[in-house]
């Protein structure tokens, strides 16, 4: 049985983009394999988020992943900063990682921008540590959207670099598990960019917790185009939001982009609107329904973390053991 490891930072709603490039898979591989699903508060933290606000976000996020589906009774759910271990394999591990590898990740340079002299040493590091938050479990298969594959490859060669350094077969290399229909899904206000949860206007995304009549106003409010939809994705191929919003709904109802489009020539885009607002909603509101009722229960929701937390110290401190005794520190 392989082991999943991934992690969503805590730094907002979680929104569509992260149900379906991420979490509706962690729901699905759940049954396969044995899966930590970690809130990953210590990359929240170079943002500098606002202390109560990180807190109400960790909370926020098991309840989402609970909502959502993932089941405590065969997954463990976690915070990041509960096991200890990972900033300590991230420390081991940023010795074998040139800077050059660094240099070249996307996510930094889009993250600092031009203020790349100002940008923390923790934002420049981040894909370290999350190589040792999949490395630490020994993770074989990442679950993720696209915008992660970069990260999860750079894990892949730090993995081997320390095989190749202390010449042992430890590391097995970690698999990027991205589903093709959801690997992406784009900003609800431009199509060339991705949903995220740190774009400034709110109409670009979907949260899971949004009610149905805030679900109908932003995919009324999405950008679109005034023509009809076409019989194939190739003839929409210039069509960015249009063809994202038919991916949205190619991928919450199990259909290829093909299937949608041929089911839907001919028709505009006001009628489809309603049709993708009835799908979404009737995906997310039972989940939205579900996380009102964790939320109001705290309890409940710690004592999860804590059964996930205790689970996951124990294994990642027996791998780091192992480390330590690989790369000549004395074990603990
Ligand atoms: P984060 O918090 O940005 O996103 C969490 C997950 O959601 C996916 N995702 C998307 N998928 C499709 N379309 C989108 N618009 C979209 N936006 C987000 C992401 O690909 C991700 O799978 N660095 C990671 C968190 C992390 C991690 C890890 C992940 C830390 N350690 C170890 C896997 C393994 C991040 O910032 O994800």
């Amino acid at each position: 049985m392989g082991r999943i490891f991934s992690g969503i930072q805590p730094t907002g709603n979680l929104h569509l983009g992260n149900y379906l490039g991420a979490i509706r898979n962690w729901v699905l591989m759940q049954k396969e394999y044995e899966s930590f699903f970690c809130i990953v508060d210590l990359h929240a933290l170079t943002i500098l988020p606002e202390a109560p606000q990180l807190q109400a976000n960790i909370r926020k996020a098991a309840a989402t992943y609970l909502a959502a589906g993932i089941d405590p009774e065969k997954s463990y759910i976690f915070p990041q900063s509960a096991v200890a271990a990972h900033c300590e394999l991230a420390w081991i591990l940023s010795c074998l990682t040139p800077l050059g590898w660094l240099n070249r990740m996307i996510q930094f340079k889009e993250k600092a921008g031009k203020e790349k002299e100002k940008a923390n040493l923790g934002l420049y590091g981040y894909p370290v540590l999350q190589a040792a938050d999949i490395l630490i479990y020994k993770g074989t298969h990442v679950p993720i959207g696209e915008d992660q594959k970069q990260h999860v490859e750079l894990a892949r060669d730090i993995a081997g670099a320390f095989n190749r350094q202390y010449k042992v077969d430890y590391f097995k290399l970690p698999e990027p598990i991205i589903l093709k229909t959801a690997a992406r899904v784009m900003s609800l206000r431009d199509g060339s960019s991705k949903m995220s949860k740190s774009d400034p206007s709110d109409y670009s995304r979907i949260h899971l917790s949004d009610d149905p009549d805030t679900i109908a106003l932003k995919i009324r409010k999405a950008k679109t185009d005034p023509e009809p939809i076409a019989g194939n994705p190739k003839a929409m191929e210039k069509r960015l939001e249009a063809l994202n919003l038919l991916g949205i709904y190619a991928a919450l109802s199990d259909q290829s982009l093909e299937k949608v489009c041929s089911e839907f020539e001919g028709v505009n885009f006001s009628t489809f609107k309603q049709r993708l607002t009835e799908k979404l909603v009737s995906v997310f509101n039972p989940i939205r329904q579900k996380m009102i009722c964790y939320l109001k229960d705290p309890k409940t929701i710690d004592a999860i973390l804590e059964k996930g937390s205790d689970k996951a110290r124990s294994l990642a401190s027996c791998h780091l053991n192992e480390i330590k005794d690989i790369i000549g520190l004395l074990k603990t």
